[in-house]
C-alpha cells in the first residue's frame, strides 16, 4: 500500500484485533534482540525505526542523506523525517496482522504523530538497562549482513565460521554510544508519559530469555 497513504491505511492498522506492540529502551538495551523472539513467536510485522533510517542511507536518498550526519554522532534524526518514514511503513497491507514497532517514538512529537494519525498501541514495553552494561553491549555488537543475525562477541558469540563476514554498525563506538544515551535520557520521561496506561518495565539486564519471559507475560496479559 506504498505510496497510497491517507486516512483508510491509517485505519487499516488501527483496526487490527491483533497485537500492536512498542518496544522502547535506551541503545544496545535488547530491543532488536528481543523483537526477533518476538516475530518469531507472534508473527508480527516487525517495523525498526533505525533499519528504515539505515535503508534510507544506504539507498542515498534524499531522506537518507539528510539522516546519515546524525546518526553517525548518536543525535535523533528530526521527527520530521522519522515520523514521515515510520506512517508510511505502518500503512502497508504485512501491518493489518499486527505490528511491532522498535525504537519509535523517541520524543513527544513523535507520539503525538502517531496520536494524531489514530494509530495506537495495545502494548508498550520498556527495556530497563543500567549505563555501564549498555556500553559493553554497544562495543562488542556485531551483525551477520546474510541472515541479519545480531551477535555479542562476549554475550552470544557468533559461530567461529561466520565471524570474517560479520560487520559493526558506525554508531557502535562508546562515543557515539554515550550520546545515544543522553539522547534517551533527555526524551524518555516525555515518551512514556504519552502512555501512562500501558507501559510495562521490564528489566533487560538478564538473560534474553528471562527478559522474553517477561516479554511474552506482557503481551498476552
Ligand atoms: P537504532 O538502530 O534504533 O539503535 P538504538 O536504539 O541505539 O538501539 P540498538 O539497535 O543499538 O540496540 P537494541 O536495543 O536493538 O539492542 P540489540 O538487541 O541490538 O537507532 C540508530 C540511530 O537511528 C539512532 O541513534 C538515531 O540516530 C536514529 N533513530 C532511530 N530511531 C529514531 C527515532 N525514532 N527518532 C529519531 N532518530 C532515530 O542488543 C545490543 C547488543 O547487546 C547485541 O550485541 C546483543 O547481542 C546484546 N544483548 C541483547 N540482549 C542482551 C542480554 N539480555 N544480555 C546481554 N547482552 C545482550
Amino acid at each position: 500500500m506504498r505510496g497510497r497513504g491517507g486516512v483508510r491505511d491509517e485505519i487499516l492498522c488501527s483496526a487490527s484485533d491483533e497485537h500492536r506492540i512498542i518496544i522502547c529502551g535506551a541503545p544496545a538495551s535488547g530491543k532488536g534482540t528481543q523483537c526477533e523472539q518476538i516475530v518469531a513467536k507472534y508473527g508480527l510485522t516487525h517495523i525498526s525505526a533505525g533499519d528504515l533510517l539505515r535503508a534510507e542511507t544506504s539507498a542515498g536518498t534524499e531522506i537518507g542523506l539528510e539522516a546519515k550526519g546524525y546518526m553517525e554522532v548518536g543525535g535523533l534524526v528530526p521527527d520530521e523525517l522519522v515520523v514521515k518514514l515510520v506512517k508510511a511503513r505502518l500503512s502497508q497491507p504485512d501491518c493489518a496482522k499486527g505490528w511491532l514497532l522498535d525504537g519509535y517514538p523517541r520524543s513527544k512529537a513523535q507520539a503525538d504523530a502517531l496520536k494524531a494519525a489514530g494509530i495506537e498501541p495495545n502494548v508498550f514495553l520498556n527495556l530497563e538497562v543500567p549505563d555501564d552494561a549498555i556500553v559493553a553491549r554497544v562495543v562488542g555488537r556485531r551483525m551477520d549482513p546474510e541472515t541479519g543475525k545480531i551477535y555479542h562477541m562476549e554475550f552470544f558469540p557468533p559461530p567461529p565460521e561466520i565471524v570474517p563476514r560479520l560487520t559493526q554498525r558506525a554508531d557502535d563506538t562508546e562515543e557515539a554510544c554515550r550520546n545515544r544515551l543522553a539522547q534517551h535520557a533527555a526524551n524518555v520521561e516525555a515518551v512514556l508519559g504519552s502512555y501512562p496506561d500501558m507501559c510495562v518495565n521490564i528489566d533487560g539486564n538478564r538473560d534474553k530469555m528471562d527478559v522474553f519471559a517477561d516479554v511474552c507475560k506482557a503481551i498476552e496479559a
